[in-house]
């Protein structure tokens, strides 16, 4: 009997991996004093360290957050900065502040994610290094989301933070830069739809409206 091709998804795969994509959510609401299997984070981990990144750079590096008082400190830096943020909002400030944009008490895991100092790397970045370390770091993250996702675990990405003071606390190298705290756990339930959009603080645009042919359109922002 010929043995299936390792290399060729079949339809039910295909399947399954645009649900998890369609599936996947930023989430803010976690299951309290929940542990993560060893075996499922190391998955999750791997997912995400095979990401693809520019010049094979790898520029992530992932510090688990297992200290009580450190995650802690870390929740009192995202606590100022959700009311910094907040207090530049103006009229939306109250409306703001209704939102959870953040899990890091509740969340089973708290990784933050770093990027390393850069390493001098060339190749497929002479105009534009930073960002294209930072594209490089963004694809591990979304690589973790969606493995994390197949696992039926919870992810949140939390960017309100002052990186150096979040440097700090992690005895960060100088030139490396937190970049995402990832809340990671078992939830209750998963929402139905972005929780911006449920909650009514913005409309998603539909792929119509952000995919172009040949040229930007006239009167496309
Ligand atoms: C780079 C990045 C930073 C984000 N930072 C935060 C954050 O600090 N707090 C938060 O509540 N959501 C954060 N999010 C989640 C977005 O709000 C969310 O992805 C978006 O509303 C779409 O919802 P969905 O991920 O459920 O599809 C972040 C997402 C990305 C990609």
């Amino acid at each position: 009997m010929p043995q299936p091709d390792a290399t060729v998804f079949s339809a039910a795969e295909r399947e399954t991996l645009y649900r998890i994509i369609a599936a996947r959510r930023d989430i803010r609401h976690f299951l309290t004093n929940e542990k993560i299997d060893d075996a499922v984070l190391g998955r999750i981990m791997a997912a995400a360290h095979s990401a693809p990144s520019v010049g094979l750079m790898q520029p992530w590096r992932f510090i688990r957050i297992k200290d009580k008082p450190l995650r802690n400190d870390i929740a009192r830096l995202v606590d100022e900065e959700i009311r910094r943020t907040a207090d530049a909002m103006n009229e939306r400030r109250r409306e703001f502040l209704k939102l959870k944009v953040a899990g890091i008490r509740e969340c089973a895991e708290l990784i933050a994610v770093v990027q390393a100092p850069d390493d001098g790397t060339l190749f497929g970045r002479r105009t534009l290094p930073r960002e294209m370390a930072l594209c490089s770091t963004a694809c591990a993250i979304q690589n973790l989301w969606l493995a994390a996702r197949a696992e039926n675990l919870g992810m949140g990405w939390v960017s309100l933070f002052e990186p150096a003071a979040l440097a700090r606390l992690l005895h960060c190298p100088q030139g490396a830069q937190p970049v995402a705290l990832l809340c990671l756990g078992p939830v209750k339930a998963f929402y139905a739809k972005p929780m911006l959009v449920e909650t009514g603080w913005r409309e998603e645009k539909t792929l119509e409206r952000v995919l172009f042919s040949d040229k930007w359109p006239e009167n496309e922002e």
